[in-house]
């Protein structure tokens, strides 16, 4: 494990400065110079207690951050006292200088630009600011509709936008969901008479497929434009439109595109001016720029001389290398590159932390990634003890995202996790990439915002000279498919000539129009389909949108069957649909525990162990075995998608108090549990709404999976089949790959012929690998009949497999994968 290769190895990895010199313990060592001290030397003793976290203001601030909890009469502080002392922040904040100058510009130009460093209070503020404006009231255009009264400010991550209406709803002293909400996909916290709503990007695309001129908006602002997200670029085309429309119809919309850094010159061009009256030609001028002088103080950088193997761990060498040697305050940002490796480094540096000398501060470790608990990303906000030292471990959400106080020193992987999409493969999955020298130098940039800070590049100079300048942007390397199809559905017939702020190649415009032809949301003429719009109805990949759309074809086709095929899609969506693996894997399997101090049922405890060390008696499985075995009453033989039906079925049919004790049980995640259930619910609301089959109502939900639980403990084979065969109709001919020598597997190319695919693995962290990492409980389990054995009954069921993502690492591993008939591909294709 990383711990174990600190400790074993224990040498310090040496960094070098290449912007100063500095007597730095990093910079290279002098002749007869002393190693840096670190952490090897500490004594290995076991501290009781973990560090605590104490009340205290951030002394470099000098102002009460109103959220950090106060011992004893805080609850009793009310919301206007709340927002009368964060005033107090909102008025230190660089842009409340720029408030008459970012009105006025509003209120004379339709359309604006708005630059400021990260954290300068562009997002917060921005609302704020125009709230009371004339023009923010409600207006009524020619035909008597009303238009007008809300601000919508998107944000491409839900992280984002959920705590900036959190803390904007703080400021103003209301509580959230009234006068300030949020609109994530599955999550509307927000009514009628909300006023500035924090929307993602892709929420808003949702609403112009409802509301062409989005006409309940005075004001739409495109925050993190620099992302470039896909759904932020062709939000950004049809924004420009829908503000030509609304001009025309005397009700304007104004059009605020924010950013930290970005090519203002191109963007101003692109969203355009208000036209000039006279004008000969319609090209319009450039749209106004506004600027917030940012205050930055400098950062001193330093480099590796040579490239690292494991980032990681000099990661971890770093964290204690910088704590050792600098006083607090000043704390450490690490941005690693997803949850997963943010999971282990932050492991890791406590576990380290609780072996530090007793006169060295202490450490809080706070993870922060996109898909992390709300509540939990909160505490990155939440000033402690400066005594402290707080090791915020975070993926680039922490670049430009979300604004993280008390941070001295930054180290830098310089990797990010990154949607690509291959071509030849016409497969889209997540690859680990250089970062770019714009996201290299924004990284630096969070050392630097309340004083001098210092910046740890894992990677030598000379790679950070060959990083590409500016991140390319998404639309550029993505499948298109869904945005195809955005557009399609939203009116836009000549996908070629719509207004892209970067233009994909002609290439990627051909495959997704095919790929979203093969899905059937595209007739042979380009045209929208039936099943297209339906489809784009769905706030889900067209991948997953078309699984939806399929089951509801078989519900109706077999009506009278008990085991319903779309109640049954839509739970295995749900599941595929939180973002993290509801199925906790091992190596972390001790923390589900929600008490720490609480034993966890499934670890022996430690004396037991020793004392009955060498029987083989079933009460000294370790707890990896326990949960192996219990594991083995849920799988499905057939795969994934099925032991995902599984799990949720069992769930849901327990009491809400035994819930929690069966993800503890079954070592399945129950926050993400929680989630699922929540989406459940949405998808079948979006199903009814588009009337795609019959659905239960949800009050009957409990007594739904009870009675499935106890009819079929075990999802039956022809009901495995009907449902495989729709996400088949889904993840299609492209993510179907074939059992070949040797028991491994190979794409099928689109003529289903394996000699020209590709050699895939499956993902370890799929249920079809478990049987072979098992002991003796699988053989047990074997016996009983809970796993296996479906395809001796059924020939030809395994011959192949289909599976729902790609991550290329060291191979190309299939996730979410289950056993299929080719039989079944065969059909697809075979026609009415
Ligand atoms: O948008 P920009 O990066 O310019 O700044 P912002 O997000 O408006 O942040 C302004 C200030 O509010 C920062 O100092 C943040 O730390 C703080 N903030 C916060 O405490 N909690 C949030 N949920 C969001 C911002």
């Amino acid at each position: 494990s990383l711990s174990e290769a600190l400790v074993s190895d224990g040498s310090s990895i040496t960094i070098h400065s290449a912007e100063k010199i500095s007597p730095d313990p990093f910079a290279p060592e002098q002749k007869g110079q002393e190693k840096p001290k670190i952490y090897k030397n500490v004594p290995l003793k076991q501290k009781s207690k973990k560090p605590q976290q104490e009340v205290g203001n951030d002394s470099t601030a000098g102002l009460v951050d109103p959220l950090t909890p106060v011992p004893t009469k805080s609850h009793e502080r009310s919301k206007s006292q709340i927002s009368k002392d964060l005033q107090l922040v909102r008025e230190s904040l660089p842009i409340w200088g720029f408030q008459d100058e970012i009105r006025s510009t509003v209120r004379n130009s339709d359309t604006m630009v708005l630059i400021g460093e990260t954290g300068s209070g562009k997002s917060t503020q921005i609302g704020q600011f125009l709230l009371d404006q004339p023009w923010m009231l409600r207006k009524v255009a020619g035909g008597g509709r009303k238009y007008g009264g809300c601000i919508a400010i998107t944000q491409p991550r839900r992280v984002a936008a959920i705590s900036l209406a959190q803390r904007v709803s703080n400021e103003m002293g209301t509580s959230l969901g009234k006068e300030v909400g949020y609109c994530v996909r599955f999550d509307n916290v927000s009514d009628q008479n909300t006023r500035i709503r924090y929307i993602t990007d892709g929420m808003l695309l949702n609403e112009i497929l409802h509301d062409g001129e989005l006409s309940r908006y005075s004001a739409v602002v495109v925050d993190e434009a620099h992302e470039r997200s896909v759904s932020t670029d062709l939000g950004l085309g049809l924004l420009k439109g829908i503000v030509e429309t609304r001009r025309k119809k005397g009700v304007p919309l104004k059009l605020i595109v924010m950013s930290a850094t970005l090519d203002v010159e191109k963007m101003a061009g692109f969203i355009g001016g208000d036209p000039i009256p006279d004008a000969k030609s319609e090209e319009l001028p450039v749209a106004p720029i506004c600027r917030i002088p940012g205050k930055m103080h400098p950062v001193e950088v330093y480099y590796t001389p040579t490239t690292l193997d494991n980032f990681q761990t000099a990661a971890v060498k770093t964290i204690f290398q910088i704590h050792y040697q600098y006083p607090c305050p000043g704390d450490i940002l690490v941005f690693d590159t997803g949850s997963e490796e943010i999971e282990d480094l932050a492991s890791t540096v406590e576990e380290l932390a609780l072996q530090m000398e007793a006169d060295k501060p202490k450490m809080n470790v706070v993870r922060l990634y996109a898909s992390l608990d709300p509540a939990e990303q909160q505490k990155v906000f939440v000033k402690g003890d400066p005594k402290v030292r707080k090791v915020i471990v975070a993926t680039n959400i922490a670049e430009t995202s979300i604004t993280v106080p008390g941070v001295r020193h930054v180290i830098d992987c310089g990797k990010v996790k990154m949607k690509r999409f291959r071509h030849q493969l016409g497969i889209e999955s997540l690859l680990v990439t250089d970062i770019s020298q714009a996201s290299a130098q924004q990284r630096k940039g969070r050392a630097g915002r309340e004083a001098p800070g210092t910046c740890y590049r894992l990677y030598p100079e000379a790679c950070f000279k060959k990083f590409e300048k500016e991140t390319e942007p998404e639309i550029l390397h993505c499948d298109l498919a869904g945005a195809l199809l955005t557009l399609k559905a939203r009116g836009v017939d000549d996908i070629f000539n719509f207004p892209f702020l970067d233009k994909p190649s002609r290439q990627s415009f051909e495959k997704a129009l095919l790929t979203l032809h093969m899905l059937d949301a595209l007739d042979d003429a380009g045209n929208i389909t039936e099943i297209g719009k339906k489809m784009s109805k769905f706030p889900l990949p067209p991948v997953q949108s078309r699984v939806i759309v399929a089951a509801g074809e078989e519900e109706k086709l077999n009506k009278d069957t008990e085991e319903d095929v779309l109640v049954d899609v839509i739970d295995v969506l749900s599941c595929l649909s939180v973002e993290g693996n509801i199925i906790l894997q091992s190596g972390r399997w001790n923390k589900v525990a929600d008490d720490p101090k609480k034993q966890d049922p499934l670890l022996p405890s430690k004396k037991k162990k020793r004392k009955h060390n060498e029987e083989d008696s079933d009460e000294d499985m370790t707890a990896e075995e326990r949960v192996h075995t219990k594991r083995m009453e849920i799988v499905h033989s057939s795969g994934d998608h099925l032991t995902y039906l599984n799990i949720l079925r069992r769930y849901l049919s327990k009491r809400t108090n035994e819930q929690k004790q069966f993800c503890r049980e079954y070592q399945v995640s129950y926050p993400l549990m929680r989630k699922v259930e929540n989406i459940r619910k949405q998808l079948r609301g979006y199903c009814r709404l588009d009337k795609v089959g019959e659905l239960p109502r949800d009050s009957d939900m409990k007594y739904e999976s009870e009675t499935m639980v106890a009819r079929y403990p075990r999802v039956s084979q022809e009901q495995t089949e009907r449902i495989l065969r729709c996400f088949l109709k889904g993840v299609g001919v492209g993510n179907v790959a074939r059992k070949v020598a040797g028991g491994k597997y190979r794409t099928l190319t689109a003529s289903g012929n394996a000699a020209g695919g590709v050699d895939v693995v499956v993902h370890p962290s799929s249920c079809l690998m478990w049987e072979r990492s098992s002991g003796s409980e699988s053989k047990k389990a074997k016996k009983e009949g809970s796993s296996g054995g479906l395809e001796k009954r059924d020939e030809g069921f395994g011959e192949a497999v289909m599976y729902q993502d790609v991550v290329w690492t060291s191979k190309a591993f299939m996730k979410c994968v289950s056993k299929i008939k080719l039989e079944w591909v065969a059909d697809m294709y075979a026609g009415p």
